[in-house]
Protein backbone atom coordinates (compact mmCIF):
# COMPACT_ATOMS: atom_id res chain seq x y z
CA UNK A 1 0.00 0.00 0.00
CA UNK A 2 1.48 3.48 -1.07
CA UNK A 3 0.51 6.67 0.46
CA UNK A 4 -1.99 7.56 -2.43
CA UNK A 5 -3.73 4.53 -2.67
CA UNK A 6 -7.28 4.37 -1.42
CA UNK A 7 -9.09 1.04 0.69
CA UNK A 8 -12.30 1.00 -0.06
CA UNK A 9 -14.74 -0.79 2.67
CA UNK A 10 -18.17 0.71 2.41
CA UNK A 11 -19.64 -1.58 -0.43
CA UNK A 12 -22.69 -1.79 0.99
CA UNK A 13 -23.23 1.76 0.35
CA UNK A 14 -22.10 1.28 -3.78
CA UNK A 15 -19.68 -0.85 -5.35
CA UNK A 16 -17.50 -0.17 -8.16
CA UNK A 17 -18.85 -0.41 -12.20
CA UNK A 18 -17.54 -3.47 -13.63
CA UNK A 19 -15.13 -3.14 -16.77
CA UNK A 20 -17.41 -5.65 -18.59
CA UNK A 21 -20.52 -3.97 -17.44
CA UNK A 22 -19.03 -0.17 -18.74
CA UNK A 23 -17.97 -2.32 -21.85
CA UNK A 24 -21.82 -3.49 -22.49
CA UNK A 25 -23.16 -0.07 -21.24
CA UNK A 26 -20.64 2.33 -24.08
CA UNK A 27 -22.96 1.46 -27.27
CA UNK A 28 -25.96 2.38 -26.19
CA UNK A 29 -24.45 6.28 -25.75
CA UNK A 30 -22.75 6.25 -28.40
CA UNK A 31 -24.23 4.60 -31.17
CA UNK A 32 -27.73 3.14 -30.19
CA UNK A 33 -29.49 6.00 -28.15
CA UNK A 34 -32.71 5.54 -30.01
CA UNK A 35 -35.99 5.92 -27.64
CA UNK A 36 -37.04 2.61 -27.28
CA UNK A 37 -40.74 3.36 -27.86
CA UNK A 38 -39.40 4.46 -31.28
CA UNK A 39 -40.03 2.21 -34.46
CA UNK A 40 -37.09 2.50 -36.01
CA UNK A 41 -33.56 0.36 -35.96
CA UNK A 42 -32.62 2.51 -33.33
CA UNK A 43 -35.48 2.13 -31.54
CA UNK A 44 -36.02 -1.47 -31.48
CA UNK A 45 -32.54 -1.95 -31.05
CA UNK A 46 -32.71 -0.50 -27.77
CA UNK A 47 -35.72 -2.27 -26.95
CA UNK A 48 -34.36 -5.74 -27.98
CA UNK A 49 -31.37 -4.89 -25.27
CA UNK A 50 -33.92 -3.89 -22.39
CA UNK A 51 -35.74 -7.31 -23.83
CA UNK A 52 -32.62 -8.95 -22.88
CA UNK A 53 -31.23 -7.08 -19.51
CA UNK A 54 -34.47 -8.08 -18.19
CA UNK A 55 -34.16 -11.65 -18.72
CA UNK A 56 -30.62 -11.24 -17.19
CA UNK A 57 -32.31 -9.82 -14.36
CA UNK A 58 -34.50 -12.35 -14.05
CA UNK A 59 -32.30 -15.41 -14.08
CA UNK A 60 -30.57 -14.19 -11.11
CA UNK A 61 -33.79 -14.44 -9.14
CA UNK A 62 -35.07 -17.47 -10.78
CA UNK A 63 -38.18 -14.91 -12.09
CA UNK A 64 -40.02 -14.61 -15.37
CA UNK A 65 -38.82 -11.75 -17.13
CA UNK A 66 -41.79 -10.00 -17.61
CA UNK A 67 -42.52 -10.25 -13.72
CA UNK A 68 -39.26 -7.43 -13.67
CA UNK A 69 -39.99 -4.04 -13.95
CA UNK A 70 -37.00 -1.42 -14.15
CA UNK A 71 -36.83 1.52 -12.05
CA UNK A 72 -34.21 4.27 -10.95
CA UNK A 73 -33.19 2.09 -7.82
CA UNK A 74 -34.08 0.28 -4.36
CA UNK A 75 -36.03 3.11 -2.72
CA UNK A 76 -38.13 3.27 -6.08
CA UNK A 77 -39.05 0.06 -5.81
CA UNK A 78 -39.68 0.08 -2.60
CA UNK A 79 -42.31 2.90 -2.77
CA UNK A 80 -43.66 1.08 -5.80
CA UNK A 81 -44.41 -2.04 -3.66
CA UNK A 82 -45.75 -0.65 -1.00
CA UNK A 83 -47.37 2.54 -2.24
CA UNK A 84 -48.67 0.42 -5.40
CA UNK A 85 -50.15 -2.20 -3.14
CA UNK A 86 -52.06 0.06 -0.89
CA UNK A 87 -53.74 2.01 -3.56
CA UNK A 88 -54.77 -1.11 -4.52
CA UNK A 89 -55.68 -2.75 -1.36
CA UNK A 90 -57.69 0.64 -0.67
CA UNK A 91 -60.20 0.42 -3.79
CA UNK A 92 -60.35 -3.16 -3.98
CA UNK A 93 -60.27 -4.68 -0.22
CA UNK A 94 -60.85 -1.85 2.16
CA UNK A 95 -61.24 -4.28 5.64
CA UNK A 96 -57.86 -4.98 4.85
CA UNK A 97 -55.98 -1.90 6.89
CA UNK A 98 -52.44 -3.85 8.42
CA UNK A 99 -49.14 -3.43 7.29
CA UNK A 100 -46.31 -5.41 9.32
CA UNK A 101 -42.68 -4.23 8.89
CA UNK A 102 -39.68 -4.86 11.05
CA UNK A 103 -37.99 -2.08 13.12
CA UNK A 104 -34.80 -2.07 10.92
CA UNK A 105 -35.69 -1.77 7.13
CA UNK A 106 -33.81 0.94 5.46
CA UNK A 107 -35.38 4.45 5.38
CA UNK A 108 -37.24 3.74 2.09
CA UNK A 109 -39.50 1.45 3.69
CA UNK A 110 -39.58 3.48 6.85
CA UNK A 111 -40.22 6.60 5.47
CA UNK A 112 -42.90 5.19 2.85
CA UNK A 113 -44.85 3.41 5.86
CA UNK A 114 -45.13 6.75 7.29
CA UNK A 115 -46.61 7.99 4.51
CA UNK A 116 -49.17 5.44 4.19
CA UNK A 117 -49.83 5.70 7.74
CA UNK A 118 -50.65 9.89 7.80
CA UNK A 119 -51.66 9.83 4.16
CA UNK A 120 -53.65 6.66 3.36
CA UNK A 121 -54.96 5.75 6.94
CA UNK A 122 -53.04 2.43 7.20
CA UNK A 123 -52.23 0.71 10.78
CA UNK A 124 -48.61 -0.12 11.04
CA UNK A 125 -47.08 -2.67 13.05
CA UNK A 126 -43.76 -3.34 13.79
CA UNK A 127 -42.44 -6.63 14.15
CA UNK A 128 -39.54 -6.46 17.03
CA UNK A 129 -35.61 -7.54 16.38
CA UNK A 130 -33.61 -10.41 18.82
CA UNK A 131 -30.35 -8.94 20.26
CA UNK A 132 -28.44 -10.72 17.66
CA UNK A 133 -30.37 -9.10 14.56
CA UNK A 134 -33.22 -11.11 13.53
CA UNK A 135 -37.13 -10.65 13.48
CA UNK A 136 -38.57 -12.21 15.93
CA UNK A 137 -40.85 -14.86 15.06
CA UNK A 138 -42.80 -15.08 17.75
CA UNK A 139 -43.58 -11.26 17.88
CA UNK A 140 -44.49 -11.62 14.31
CA UNK A 141 -46.68 -14.15 15.14
CA UNK A 142 -48.90 -12.14 17.75
CA UNK A 143 -48.86 -9.58 14.73
CA UNK A 144 -50.08 -11.38 11.74
CA UNK A 145 -53.93 -11.14 11.17
CA UNK A 146 -56.69 -11.62 8.61
CA UNK A 147 -56.44 -8.16 8.53
CA UNK A 148 -52.67 -8.01 7.22
CA UNK A 149 -52.61 -6.99 3.37
CA UNK A 150 -48.71 -6.69 3.07
CA UNK A 151 -45.68 -7.72 5.27
CA UNK A 152 -42.27 -6.27 4.51
CA UNK A 153 -39.33 -8.00 5.99
CA UNK A 154 -35.61 -7.58 4.23
CA UNK A 155 -34.14 -9.95 3.51
CA UNK A 156 -30.64 -8.67 4.69
CA UNK A 157 -30.30 -5.71 6.73
CA UNK A 158 -27.77 -2.90 5.26
CA UNK A 159 -26.23 -2.30 8.25
CA UNK A 160 -25.47 -5.63 10.35
CA UNK A 161 -25.34 -7.95 7.35
CA UNK A 162 -28.16 -10.57 9.16
CA UNK A 163 -30.37 -12.81 6.86
CA UNK A 164 -33.58 -12.42 7.85
CA UNK A 165 -35.29 -16.08 8.51
CA UNK A 166 -38.13 -14.16 5.47
CA UNK A 167 -38.82 -18.30 4.35
CA UNK A 168 -40.16 -19.08 7.68
CA UNK A 169 -42.61 -16.16 7.75
CA UNK A 170 -44.10 -16.41 4.40
CA UNK A 171 -44.66 -20.14 5.74
CA UNK A 172 -46.49 -18.78 8.66
CA UNK A 173 -48.53 -16.83 6.64
CA UNK A 174 -49.28 -19.54 4.09
CA UNK A 175 -50.15 -22.06 7.15
CA UNK A 176 -53.07 -19.88 8.26
CA UNK A 177 -54.40 -18.99 4.93
CA UNK A 178 -54.12 -15.63 4.90
CA UNK A 179 -54.38 -13.62 1.74
CA UNK A 180 -50.98 -11.28 3.48
CA UNK A 181 -48.56 -10.37 0.45
CA UNK A 182 -45.35 -10.65 1.25
CA UNK A 183 -42.81 -7.88 0.06
CA UNK A 184 -38.92 -7.92 0.58
CA UNK A 185 -36.37 -5.22 0.26
CA UNK A 186 -33.68 -7.54 -1.35
CA UNK A 187 -31.08 -4.67 -2.50
CA UNK A 188 -28.48 -6.34 0.16
CA UNK A 189 -29.43 -9.78 -0.51
CA UNK A 190 -28.06 -9.97 -4.44
CA UNK A 191 -25.20 -11.13 -5.41
CA UNK A 192 -24.95 -11.96 -1.61
CA UNK A 193 -27.09 -15.16 -1.23
CA UNK A 194 -28.86 -17.11 -3.69
CA UNK A 195 -32.29 -15.77 -3.97
CA UNK A 196 -34.82 -18.04 -5.80
CA UNK A 197 -38.30 -16.08 -5.82
CA UNK A 198 -40.05 -19.11 -7.06
CA UNK A 199 -38.85 -21.67 -4.45
CA UNK A 200 -39.46 -18.60 -1.44
CA UNK A 201 -42.78 -17.95 -2.95
CA UNK A 202 -41.92 -14.07 -2.58
CA UNK A 203 -44.76 -12.10 -3.97
CA UNK A 204 -42.74 -9.11 -4.36
CA UNK A 205 -38.74 -8.25 -4.51
CA UNK A 206 -37.03 -4.86 -4.71
CA UNK A 207 -33.29 -4.62 -5.96
CA UNK A 208 -30.55 -2.32 -6.57
CA UNK A 209 -27.48 -2.78 -9.29
CA UNK A 210 -25.23 -0.08 -7.54
CA UNK A 211 -24.75 -2.63 -5.17
CA UNK A 212 -23.56 -5.45 -7.35
CA UNK A 213 -21.11 -3.41 -9.46
CA UNK A 214 -23.76 -2.23 -11.87
CA UNK A 215 -24.53 1.90 -12.23
CA UNK A 216 -26.45 3.80 -10.24
CA UNK A 217 -29.87 4.72 -10.58
CA UNK A 218 -30.93 1.75 -11.24
CA UNK A 219 -33.37 -1.32 -10.24
CA UNK A 220 -36.01 -3.41 -10.30
CA UNK A 221 -39.05 -4.60 -9.10
CA UNK A 222 -39.92 -8.36 -8.92
CA UNK A 223 -43.99 -8.32 -9.32
CA UNK A 224 -45.10 -12.38 -9.10
CA UNK A 225 -47.53 -12.58 -11.62
CA UNK A 226 -51.17 -12.34 -10.51
CA UNK A 227 -50.19 -9.76 -7.86
CA UNK A 228 -52.24 -6.25 -8.79
CA UNK A 229 -50.04 -3.06 -7.60
CA UNK A 230 -51.13 0.09 -9.00
CA UNK A 231 -48.48 2.48 -10.60
CA UNK A 232 -47.04 5.29 -8.54
CA UNK A 233 -45.92 7.23 -11.87
CA UNK A 234 -48.04 7.59 -14.64
CA UNK A 235 -47.47 8.79 -18.36
CA UNK A 236 -46.64 6.97 -21.57
CA UNK A 237 -47.14 3.60 -20.33
CA UNK A 238 -43.41 2.06 -20.47
CA UNK A 239 -42.56 -0.82 -18.03
CA UNK A 240 -45.63 -2.72 -18.73
CA UNK A 241 -47.34 0.57 -18.02
CA UNK A 242 -46.14 -0.12 -14.07
CA UNK A 243 -43.58 2.40 -14.82
CA UNK A 244 -44.26 5.57 -17.48
CA UNK A 245 -41.20 7.47 -18.43
CA UNK A 246 -38.03 6.62 -20.84
CA UNK A 247 -36.80 3.84 -20.04
CA UNK A 248 -32.98 4.53 -18.80
CA UNK A 249 -31.49 2.39 -21.80
CA UNK A 250 -27.88 2.09 -21.00
CA UNK A 251 -28.09 1.63 -17.04
CA UNK A 252 -30.73 -0.98 -17.50
CA UNK A 253 -28.18 -2.95 -19.94
CA UNK A 254 -25.60 -2.13 -17.78
CA UNK A 255 -28.02 -4.06 -14.44
CA UNK A 256 -28.68 -6.34 -16.63
CA UNK A 257 -24.77 -7.34 -17.45
CA UNK A 258 -24.16 -7.13 -13.64
CA UNK A 259 -26.96 -9.95 -13.21
CA UNK A 260 -25.26 -11.92 -15.34
CA UNK A 261 -21.95 -11.74 -14.01
CA UNK A 262 -23.13 -12.27 -10.74
CA UNK A 263 -25.18 -15.40 -11.68
CA UNK A 264 -21.68 -16.91 -12.53
CA UNK A 265 -19.60 -15.63 -9.89
CA UNK A 266 -21.83 -15.69 -6.78
CA UNK A 267 -20.57 -19.27 -5.38
CA UNK A 268 -16.98 -18.16 -5.90
CA UNK A 269 -16.35 -14.99 -5.63
CA UNK A 270 -18.73 -15.24 -1.66
CA UNK A 271 -16.04 -18.01 -0.44
CA UNK A 272 -13.23 -15.60 -1.16
CA UNK A 273 -15.23 -12.56 0.63
CA UNK A 274 -16.15 -14.92 3.50
CA UNK A 275 -12.40 -15.71 3.76
CA UNK A 276 -11.68 -11.82 4.56
CA UNK A 277 -14.49 -11.46 6.26
CA UNK A 278 -13.40 -14.52 9.03
CA UNK A 279 -9.74 -12.92 8.78
CA UNK A 280 -10.96 -9.09 9.64
CA UNK A 281 -13.24 -10.78 12.26
CA UNK A 282 -10.54 -12.58 14.25
CA UNK A 283 -8.08 -9.69 13.47
CA UNK A 284 -10.16 -7.20 15.06
CA UNK A 285 -11.57 -9.30 18.00
CA UNK A 286 -8.36 -10.78 18.54
CA UNK A 287 -5.91 -7.99 18.60
CA UNK A 288 -8.10 -4.64 19.31
CA UNK A 289 -9.47 -4.57 22.92
CA UNK A 290 -12.85 -4.19 23.75
CA UNK A 291 -14.44 -4.43 20.71
CA UNK A 292 -17.74 -6.45 19.99
CA UNK A 293 -19.49 -7.54 16.88
CA UNK A 294 -22.67 -6.16 16.31
CA UNK A 295 -25.49 -9.28 14.43
CA UNK A 296 -25.01 -12.69 14.96
CA UNK A 297 -22.07 -14.26 13.16
CA UNK A 298 -24.62 -17.39 12.21
CA UNK A 299 -26.57 -16.26 9.00
CA UNK A 300 -24.45 -13.31 8.07
CA UNK A 301 -23.53 -12.06 4.72
CA UNK A 302 -19.92 -12.34 3.62
CA UNK A 303 -19.57 -9.07 3.20
CA UNK A 304 -20.68 -7.18 6.08
CA UNK A 305 -18.30 -6.37 9.43
CA UNK A 306 -19.79 -4.70 12.21
CA UNK A 307 -18.20 -3.30 15.28
CA UNK A 308 -18.33 -1.00 18.38
CA UNK A 309 -15.64 -0.08 19.80
CA UNK A 310 -15.75 1.01 23.93
CA UNK A 311 -15.06 4.55 24.15
CA UNK A 312 -14.55 5.74 20.35
CA UNK A 313 -17.00 7.84 18.50
CA UNK A 314 -17.77 6.38 15.18
CA UNK A 315 -17.92 9.80 13.05
CA UNK A 316 -14.30 10.56 14.26
CA UNK A 317 -13.03 7.39 13.95
CA UNK A 318 -14.70 7.58 10.14
CA UNK A 319 -12.84 10.82 9.75
CA UNK A 320 -9.68 9.62 11.15
CA UNK A 321 -9.79 6.22 8.50
CA UNK A 322 -10.01 8.97 5.93
CA UNK A 323 -7.16 10.68 6.19
CA UNK A 324 -5.22 7.14 5.47
CA UNK A 325 -7.54 6.54 2.63
CA UNK A 326 -9.44 3.76 4.26
CA UNK A 327 -13.38 4.13 3.45
CA UNK A 328 -15.92 3.13 5.67
CA UNK A 329 -19.27 3.73 7.24
CA UNK A 330 -21.31 4.44 10.43
CA UNK A 331 -24.69 3.33 10.20
CA UNK A 332 -26.35 3.15 6.21
CA UNK A 333 -25.08 5.90 3.91
CA UNK A 334 -28.02 6.85 3.34
CA UNK A 335 -28.78 8.29 6.80
CA UNK A 336 -24.95 9.25 7.48
CA UNK A 337 -26.05 12.57 6.14
CA UNK A 338 -28.34 13.29 8.82
CA UNK A 339 -26.66 14.67 10.97
CA UNK A 340 -25.99 12.94 14.59
CA UNK A 341 -29.27 10.20 13.98
CA UNK A 342 -28.44 7.25 16.14
CA UNK A 343 -29.03 3.68 14.44
CA UNK A 344 -32.38 2.77 14.59
CA UNK A 345 -30.71 -0.93 13.94
CA UNK A 346 -28.70 -0.73 16.66
CA UNK A 347 -30.81 0.91 18.97
CA UNK A 348 -33.27 -2.08 17.83
CA UNK A 349 -31.29 -4.80 18.72
CA UNK A 350 -31.13 -2.91 22.41
CA UNK A 351 -27.82 -1.91 22.62
CA UNK A 352 -26.97 1.27 24.84
CA UNK A 353 -26.00 4.62 23.70
CA UNK A 354 -22.51 4.33 23.80
CA UNK A 355 -21.97 1.31 22.01
CA UNK A 356 -24.35 2.64 18.55
CA UNK A 357 -22.11 5.53 18.75
CA UNK A 358 -18.86 4.17 18.66
CA UNK A 359 -20.26 1.67 15.93
CA UNK A 360 -18.41 1.15 12.14
CA UNK A 361 -19.19 -0.50 9.42
CA UNK A 362 -16.88 -2.41 7.42
CA UNK A 363 -18.67 -3.76 3.89
CA UNK A 364 -16.06 -5.66 1.94
CA UNK A 365 -16.59 -6.50 -1.80
CA UNK A 366 -15.37 -8.45 -4.92
CA UNK A 367 -12.12 -5.98 -5.56
CA UNK A 368 -10.81 -6.24 -1.92
CA UNK A 369 -7.72 -7.88 -1.15
CA UNK A 370 -5.83 -9.65 1.98
CA UNK A 371 -3.11 -6.92 1.78
CA UNK A 372 -5.58 -4.12 2.13
CA UNK A 373 -7.31 -5.72 4.77
CA UNK A 374 -3.81 -5.62 6.32
CA UNK A 375 -3.32 -2.27 6.26
CA UNK A 376 -6.78 -1.35 7.17
CA UNK A 377 -7.10 -3.27 10.24
CA UNK A 378 -3.28 -1.79 11.25
CA UNK A 379 -4.61 1.56 11.17
CA UNK A 380 -7.90 1.01 13.06
CA UNK A 381 -5.81 -0.06 15.85
CA UNK A 382 -3.31 2.38 15.76
CA UNK A 383 -6.09 4.96 15.87
CA UNK A 384 -8.66 3.49 18.47
CA UNK A 385 -5.29 3.47 20.32
CA UNK A 386 -4.39 6.80 19.76
CA UNK A 387 -7.83 7.92 20.38
CA UNK A 388 -8.09 5.86 23.80
CA UNK A 389 -4.81 7.64 24.96
CA UNK A 390 -6.29 10.84 24.56
CA UNK A 391 -9.40 9.70 25.47
CA UNK A 392 -7.87 8.93 29.08
CA UNK A 393 -5.91 11.62 29.09
CA UNK A 394 -8.48 14.21 28.61
CA UNK A 395 -11.54 12.06 31.13
CA UNK A 396 -8.01 12.45 33.30
CA UNK A 397 -8.67 16.28 32.99
CA UNK A 398 -12.12 16.08 33.75
CA UNK A 399 -13.80 15.16 30.26
CA UNK A 400 -14.92 11.41 29.15
CA UNK A 401 -16.16 12.55 25.75
CA UNK A 402 -13.91 12.22 22.56
CA UNK A 403 -14.75 15.43 20.63
CA UNK A 404 -11.48 16.05 18.78
CA UNK A 405 -9.32 13.87 15.98
CA UNK A 406 -5.69 13.62 17.65
C1 LIG B 1 -31.55 -2.32 2.34
C2 LIG B 1 -31.58 -1.20 1.36
N1 LIG B 1 -32.74 -0.90 0.76
C3 LIG B 1 -32.83 0.09 -0.14
C4 LIG B 1 -31.75 0.85 -0.47
C5 LIG B 1 -31.90 1.96 -1.48
O1 LIG B 1 -31.39 1.56 -2.72
P1 LIG B 1 -31.02 2.66 -3.83
O2 LIG B 1 -29.75 3.30 -3.37
O3 LIG B 1 -30.85 1.89 -5.09
O4 LIG B 1 -32.16 3.62 -3.88
C6 LIG B 1 -30.50 0.60 0.14
C7 LIG B 1 -29.32 1.43 -0.17
O5 LIG B 1 -28.42 1.58 0.61
C8 LIG B 1 -30.43 -0.47 1.07
O6 LIG B 1 -29.29 -0.77 1.67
Amino acid sequence: MNETSRVYLDNAASTPVDPAVIEAMMPFMVDHFGNPSSLHGSGRKASVAISKARSQVAKLINANPNEIYFTSGGTESNNLALVGYAKMVKRHRPDCNKILISEIEHESILETVSFLEKDLKFNINFIRTTSDGFIDLNSFGNLLSPETCLVSVMLVNNEIGTIQPVQSMINIIKKRQYKTIFHSDGVQALGKIPIDVRQMKLDMLSISSHKINGPKGIGALYIRKGISVEPILYGGGQEMSMRSGTENVYSIVGFGKACEIWKNRLQEANLNIKKLQDYTINRIINEIPESKINGSLQNRVVNNVNFSFKGINGEDLLVKLDEFGIEVSTGSACSSNKKKKESHVLRSLGLPHDEIAGSIRLSLGYQNTKTEMDFAINVLKNVINEFRNLNWSESSQGSDIVTSVP
